[in-house]
């Protein structure tokens, strides 16, 4: 099956992505006054979403690597790099490969590798200490790809995972059929999305439960996407984000396709000419060795 996920879309987020993240890491990392001491892996980094927001909150790693499995989104990270950190940090890159070296304005580096890779497969260096991200990907991961996550928490290593969906999408004003389609999209989310059956949002409850049974410490803070229609830019993801579940749902079996088009419909008209807000729940968790 085809497990792409749309260039656009995953561009379209970064904005909302970036309003919704938590703290929890950042806190964390300032508290131990530690980032000089680890190396960042954002693991299904995408078109590098993460990495923009960690560098705009102001951690820089010294030494990063990006894994992702579809080329074409790893090929846009430096385009969004430059677009996101203007005026911030001066972005070089090497003529050779995908990597970049990123300084700012008080020539403090950090030097970013690019590499496609499988994260399930993907070994890092022992020797070294790691913040290890999935950043919108826990849900899509499966029981034995978050096992193996789970693995990397060896020594010092910190897991972090971040704006993992939970299953929750309230819409106000609300529909007569918003639970009906949220029922459908949260079973189309356990279908495969790159590692084998996803967990979809039962994954946050699997992870934690997994990981305090490991003997680590889960710190967990809300981080969802609060977006109603006030500008254009929120109007554009808000029929963008309506859209795809119509399509999401369009071909799944069982789904009253009357009924899809209903809700498409009327959620349209809302958010074109009516007040609308959506709140898409989401966890962010930071799991580490005590
Ligand atoms: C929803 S996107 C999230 C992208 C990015 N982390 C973000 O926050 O915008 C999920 C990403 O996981 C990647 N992916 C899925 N399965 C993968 C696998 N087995 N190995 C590496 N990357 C994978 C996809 O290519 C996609 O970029």
């Amino acid at each position: 099956m085809d497990n792409k996920f749309s260039k656009s879309w995953i561009n379209m987020r970064i904005h909302y992505d970036d309003l919704a993240r938590s703290t929890i890491l950042i806190d964390f990392m300032k508290k131990q006054n530690a980032s000089n001491n680890y190396r960042l892996v954002d693991m299904c980094t995408g078109s590098g979403s993460f990495l923009i927001w960690t560098l705009k909150r102001g951690l820089l790693f010294t030494d990063t690597i990006l894994i992702d499995n579809d080329m074409n989104l790893l090929k846009s990270i430096k385009s969004n790099m430059r677009r996101y950190l203007k005026n911030i940090f001066t972005i070089k890159s090497n003529t050779n490969n995908l990597n970049l070296v990123i300084s700012d304005a008080l020539q403090k580096k950090s030097n970013v590798k690019i590499k496609k890779a499988d994260c399930d497969t993907y070994q890092m260096k022992d020797l070294d200490t790691y913040v290890i991200s999935y950043s919108a990907a826990l849900d899509l991961m499966s029981k034995s790809s978050i096992d193996t996550s789970l693995k990397k928490i060896e020594k010092k290593n910190i897991l972090f995972y971040s704006l993992c969906f939970d299953g929750t999408i309230k819409w106000k004003k609300s529909h007569p059929f918003d639970k009906y389609i949220t029922s459908f999209f949260n079973n189309h989310q356990m279908s495969d999305k790159g590692f084998g059956k996803a967990l979809g949002y039962k994954s946050i409850s699997f992870v934690t439960q997994r990981a305090k049974k490991l003997g680590y410490t889960v710190k967990t803070a809300d981080s969802p996407w609060v977006v109603s229609n006030k500008s254009n830019q929120d109007i554009l993801f808000l029929k963008r984000y309506i859209l795809d579940i119509k399509k999401t749902l369009y071909h799944m079996e069982g789904i009253d396709r009357s009924m899809l088009k209903i809700w498409y419909t009327e959620k349209l008209d809302q958010i074109l000419n009516k007040k609308i807000k959506v709140h898409v729940g989401h966890k962010d968790l930071l799991i580490f060795k005590k």
